[in-house]
């Protein structure tokens, strides 16, 4: 059984944990905590061991942790670094290269520059295969990820006969349990936004692919608004409709208000912290003019990427088959019938 660390229980890695701990391949040996917070109770009640910095300890001594950091991490096969962005590299360099073990970094980090953490960035849908030898990947963050699961349908279908991509990304401020950052009231725009380059490391330099993102005042889900231009008549709304209705983690809803309305169902449902798991095609905003297709689809900011940290680990210690790691993913995640219950309640009418 391999053994698998994660490094930081807050959005990301409390998700990741609580799916991995599921998982009869794995055995979770426990999460890295950094301040000594409620969370430390949550992650030990859920019997996680909590382990922590060498030089923390000392902070910890009203908790009941299991250890440090840096000694669980000799008997690991593979971390999976939830760090707040921009950290992984420092933890690359302090405590995985050291101890040469394989780790799977998050979508705040770089893949180029002197702070790289990894060459590739993985996603399921475009270069599973590709992580099969790696011994250092990037999860592409959560609006590079939901990205592949449009893009890469539309490149095998239409190949050449597409003439670019162009998309606005409206992404959320904070997230739903992030407290501590408050939303402000105003519409940042981002400059070079690093989704562009993130795309085309899984999908090909030479992807025709422009974004602009904004940051608006929600924690409610990313939204992308994409126009696809045709070299010729664009395909019919059926047809591209048709093209992504058995694609994994992909749900097609026609009378979703907006982004929280879709959290509010998921909540109802019982979803595991409200995700969905997957984007959202708003059918009812798909329009086709002449060359173009315009597509608007929302993305589960926290839910979308923790499946796709599940499938990569599989890549990367088991080198499992594509399908049979769906399938194992599906096990845990039930993203099949999350899409079911979705598309019945936002359901034509
Ligand atoms: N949030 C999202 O929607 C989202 C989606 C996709 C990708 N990502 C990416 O996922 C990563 C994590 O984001 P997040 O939203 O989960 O952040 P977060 O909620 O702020 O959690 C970060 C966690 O890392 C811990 N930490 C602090 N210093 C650390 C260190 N040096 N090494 C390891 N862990 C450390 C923190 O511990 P303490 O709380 O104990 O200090 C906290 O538990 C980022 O790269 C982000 O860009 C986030």
């Amino acid at each position: 059984m391999k053994k698998v660390f994660v490094n930081g229980y807050g959005s990301i890695g409390s998700r990741i944990t609580q799916f991995i701990a599921g998982d009869p391949d794995i055995e979770l040996i426990g999460i890295g905590k950094y301040s000594p917070d409620d969370k430390v109770h949550d992650a030990i009640s859920r019997g996680f061991g909590v382990y922590v910095p060498k030089n923390k300890i000392e902070q910890f001594k009203n908790f009941k942790i299991s250890g440090t950091i840096e000694d669980t991490l000799e008997k690991c096969d593979l971390v999976i670094d939830a760090s707040p962005g921009g950290n992984g590299y420092a933890n690359k360099k302090n405590l995985y290269e050291p101890k040469n073990i394989q780790a799977i970094f998050q979508g705040g980090e770089k893949i180029t520059g002197e702070n790289a953490v990894a060459d590739l960035i993985f996603n399921s849908r475009a270069n599973y295969v590709e992580a099969f030898d790696k011994k250092y990947v990037m999860q592409g963050s959560c609006n590079v990820t939901g990205m592949g699961r449009i893009l890469q349908p539309l490149k095998e279908k239409y190949g050449k006969k597409i003439k670019r991509f162009d998309a606005t990304l409206l992404r959320r401020w904070a997230d739903l349990e992030d407290y501590k950052t408050e939303v402000k009231d105003s519409i940042e725009w981002t400059r070079k936004p690093h989704h562009n380059d993130d795309v085309k490391n899984y999908m090909g330099k030479d992807t025709p692919l422009f974004i602009r993102a904004f940051k608006v005042p929600t924690r409610q889900m990313h939204v992308h608004s994409m126009d696809i231009r045709f070299n010729e008549a664009a395909p019919s709304s059926s047809e591209i409709l048709e093209l992504f209705k058995n694609e994994y983690g992909v749900a097609t809803l026609y009378t979703a208000k907006g982004t929280k309305d879709i959290r509010d169902f998921a909540e109802t449902t019982k979803f595991s912290f409200k995700d969905t798991n997957m984007i959202h095609i708003h059918a009812d905003m798909l329009e086709v003019q002449d060359d173009i297709v315009k597509i608007t689809y929302s993305d589960d900011q926290t839910g979308i990427v923790v499946p796709e940290n599940h499938l990569l680990m599989q890549a990367m210690l088991f080198k499992r088959n594509k399908n049979d790691a769906f399938k194992h993913t599906e096990e845990l995640f039930h993203m099949e019938e999350k899409k079911r219950i979705l598309e019945e309640h936002f359901a034509q009418k």
